[in-house]
């Protein structure tokens, strides 16, 4: 780094730090960082045990526990030395030397600069109340089992820890790729993966499936990305979940959001709205129609009026909606005057070419927390609190029904894509091949042998 770009990177990450090198401040600035970096997400299973684990992470792979991170000498990391804790959160280590599997999110917190690792240190071992309680065992198949197979796959996509400044940017856009591509771990959710689960860098933030959910392309691109939205909108989103007449946030965007991105600091905010609005969708052209002014609203009462509840009618999703939906979403999908109810229409949930969250929306509802008030639709899947439980048929005849009407009208539900969200999203071939295990080896080896002997003798 040469001297301009140090100073800058001083300027920019250092000035807690110096003002405070230890003591209270220090703790508080960890703590910031860990609610930036949501550490609470994965590791905190009761909020009467702040970080003592437990939690299954489910993975394309299989289920992950997150283990528990209070300073606990017995069940803990309260044997950890500062080193070991910088080498697990961006190096993906762990203090007996094991690798970590990347559902801990160090590809991202590789971006920590030392002094924010320094502060997360002071708070983990001061700020937490030590929990002993041991967190169960995670277990993968065969061949993901063996940890030190990550070794491999860390040369090949981890990044070298901490943050490199542009200096040809300002410093907000500084601070606010340091936090999307490192704290926030907004790529981590956003970015597609490839093969072998790896962020596929060339196509950063243009959407990925997580779980039951789509996390949608947010580029600055105006017609596949979010650069339709000015930089108080995407704010107003982050801080709230909710920009009317464009988008909501359910799933997990609507927990990274309560949990996360509503504390932070106005300029952390602003910084990150205004480095993620820098970003280009290389491979889209920019424009055409953005998923923000779809659909129309619509009603087809006549379709079941008078008829029995058990007559068939053409139009069934017409009366699914008309039963389950109408009531709080309008009787044509234009939601409420005031917003709360947001309009079907101009909405990304329902005008997305992955229909993943129309799906999901109905499967497990919305719930969100913020300083904005409290969110809730009620989920139509068959969970506990459901008021109404919709079967896998059901779900993709209202789904089709509000896409064709409402939304992206090329996209079609199958039920079976409706059965594959609701147990928690597709399963990643390595698993397959995970499956294939130890016989595929041995007749893959054989092949390349061949392949090997075949040559010699041609030769
Ligand atoms: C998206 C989920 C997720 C988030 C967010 C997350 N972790 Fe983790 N973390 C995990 C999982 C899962 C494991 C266990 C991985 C394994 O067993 O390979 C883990 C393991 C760890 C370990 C190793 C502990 C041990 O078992 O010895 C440490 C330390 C850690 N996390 C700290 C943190 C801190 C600090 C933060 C916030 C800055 C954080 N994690 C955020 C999922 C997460
Ligand atoms: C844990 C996964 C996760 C993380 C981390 C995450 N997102 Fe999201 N995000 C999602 C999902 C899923 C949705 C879709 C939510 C919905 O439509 O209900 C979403 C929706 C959005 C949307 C709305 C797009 C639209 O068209 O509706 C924006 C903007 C966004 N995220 C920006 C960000 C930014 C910026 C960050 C980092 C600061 C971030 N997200 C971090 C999962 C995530
Ligand atoms: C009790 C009221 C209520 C009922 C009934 C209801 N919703 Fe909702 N819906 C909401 C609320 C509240 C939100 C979230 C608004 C926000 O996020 O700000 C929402 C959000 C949505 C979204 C956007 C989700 C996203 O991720 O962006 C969709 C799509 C949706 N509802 C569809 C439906 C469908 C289909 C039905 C019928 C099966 C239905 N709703 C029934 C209250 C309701």
């Amino acid at each position: 780094m040469n001297f301009r770009l140090s100073l800058f990177a001083a300027l920019l990450f250092s000035a807690a730090a110096s003002a405070a090198p230890d003591g209270p401040s220090l703790i508080k600035q960890g703590e910031y960082l860990a609610v930036a970096a949501d550490c609470t997400a994965c590791h905190t299973t009761s909020e009467q045990q702040p970080f003592a684990g437990g939690k299954a992470i489910a993975s394309p792979v299989g289920e992950i526990i997150a283990t528990n991170i209070t300073p606990s000498k017995r069940d803990g990391i309260g044997n950890y030395s500062e080193q070991q804790f910088a080498d697990a959160l961006r190096k993906g280590v762990r203090a007996d030397g094991a690798q970590l599997y990347p559902a801990m999110p160090y590809t991202a917190y590789a971006t920590f600069t030392d002094s924010d690792i320094h502060a997360l240190y002071a708070y983990f071992m001061q700020g937490v109340q030590p929990v002993d309680h041991a967190s169960p065992e995670t277990h993968l198949p065969f061949p993901l089992s063996i940890r030190f197979s990550m070794r491999f796959w860390n040369m090949l996509f981890l990044n070298p820890p901490g943050y490199q400044p542009d200096s040809s940017r300002s410093a907000s856009w500084n601070r606010g790729r340091y936090l999307v591509e490192g704290a926030a771990h907004c790529s981590t959710c956003h970015t597609p993966r490839g093969f072998l689960m790896q962020e596929q860098q060339a196509d950063a933030f243009t959407g990925a499936v997580v779980g039951s959910w789509y996390a949608p392309n947010v580029t600055g691109n105006p017609v596949s990305g979010i650069g339709s939205w000015s930089q108080q909108d995407l704010a107003t989103y982050l801080r709230t979940g909710h920009l009317a007449g464009k988008a909501q946030a359910a799933g997990s965007m609507a927990e990274a959001i309560s949990h996360s991105f509503q504390h932070l600091t106005d300029d952390d905010i602003n910084a990150m709205a205004e480095y993620i609005l820098s970003v280009p969708d290389r491979h889209t052209p920019a424009t055409g129609a953005s998923r923000f002014g779809q659909g129309q609203p619509y009603q087809n009462l006549s379709a079941f009026r008078g008829e029995a509840f058990t007559t068939p009618v053409a139009d069934e999703g017409a009366r699914l909606y008309s039963a389950n939906c109408a009531s709080c979403h309008g009787s044509s999908g234009q939601g409420s005057k005031d917003g709360y109810y947001p309009s079907l229409f101009n909405n990304s949930a329902t005008a997305l070419a992955h229909p993943q969250n129309t799906i999901a929306t109905i499967l497990f509802g919305v719930e969100r927390n913020t300083a904005a008030g409290k969110v809730f639709m009620p989920p139509f899947g068959n969970q506990p609190n459901a008021i109404n439980s919709l079967n896998d048929h059901q779900v993709a005849t209202l789904s089709n029904w509000l896409l064709q009407h409402y939304g992206n009208n090329t996209a079609a539900v199958t039920p079976e894509q409706v059965a594959e969200v609701r147990r928690g999203g597709p399963v990643s071939p390595l698993v397959m091949l995970a499956q294939v295990g130890v016989a595929g080896g041995v007749v893959l080896l054989l092949v390349v042998l061949g392949v090997v002997l075949y040559r010699r003798r041609t030769r």
